[in-house]
């Protein structure tokens, strides 16, 4: 499995935001989205290996994280508002106890980045994604692997020790900062090549 967690620092966290503004009232879900598509798109089809878990860490009832598993979604289309109706509706659920089933593929929980490092760290292999961290060039990604990545804004330093005292790798991509979605899409790139 190739998993990708993304922390929305001011991402809504409650289906009560419009599709028309997703990137403003939405606190920049509009970056969560693209990171949606650059994490299952292909040309002409959608990787059923890979996962995405989205942190929402906004207003007003954080946090929230989305979960979308791309062995069982359905309903997803490459356009941001359709993806955006989609979290919406996940944010829409009443959510008593676990984790809940928005529609296939897709549940909600209100796990923290804390309770998402903790239980991915137990099945899978944890990057940090970082500017400044080891050429991915080289680096052994075998296995089932989960990329931690940030929004707009770099992880907070409380959030970063919480992912450090997992021991991740830290893999930098290139000499530049990237966008997220931009992130993912050159990883997976790169995890092609390698097979
Ligand atoms: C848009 S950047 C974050 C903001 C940026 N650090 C700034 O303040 O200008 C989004 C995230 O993508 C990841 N990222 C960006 N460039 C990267 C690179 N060259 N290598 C690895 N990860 C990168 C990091 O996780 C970063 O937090």
């Amino acid at each position: 499995m190739k998993r990708f967690v993304v922390v929305g620092h001011r991402a809504a966290s409650s289906g009560d935001f419009k599709l028309d503004d997703m990137a403003g009232g939405a606190g920049r879900l509009d970056i969560l989205l693209r990171c949606i598509n650059s994490t299952f798109f292909l040309s002409h089809g959608i990787r059923r290996d890979a996962e995405i878990y989205l942190v929402l860490q906004g207003e007003p009832n954080p946090p929230r994280t989305i979960r979308i598993n791309g062995s069982e979604v359905r309903y997803l289309n490459p356009d941001e508002r359709s993806t955006g109706a989609l979290v919406r509706n996940a944010l829409l659920k009443d959510l008593e106890g676990d984790e809940v089933r928005s529609s296939p593929g897709i549940y909600i929980s209100k796990r923290s980045f804390s309770q998402v490092l903790e239980d991915l760290s137990k099945v899978s292999r944890i990057v940090y994604l970082k500017e400044d961290g080891q050429d991915v060039r080289g680096q052994d990604l075998e296995g089932d692997i989960t990329f931690v990545i940030s929004d707009h804004q770099d992880l907070r330093e409380e959030e970063e020790a919480l992912l450090l005292a997992h021991q991740p790798l830290t893999v930098t991509l290139g000499p530049l900062s990237y966008h997220a979605d931009h992130c993912i899409t050159i990883m997976l790139n790169e995890l092609d090549r390698r097979q």
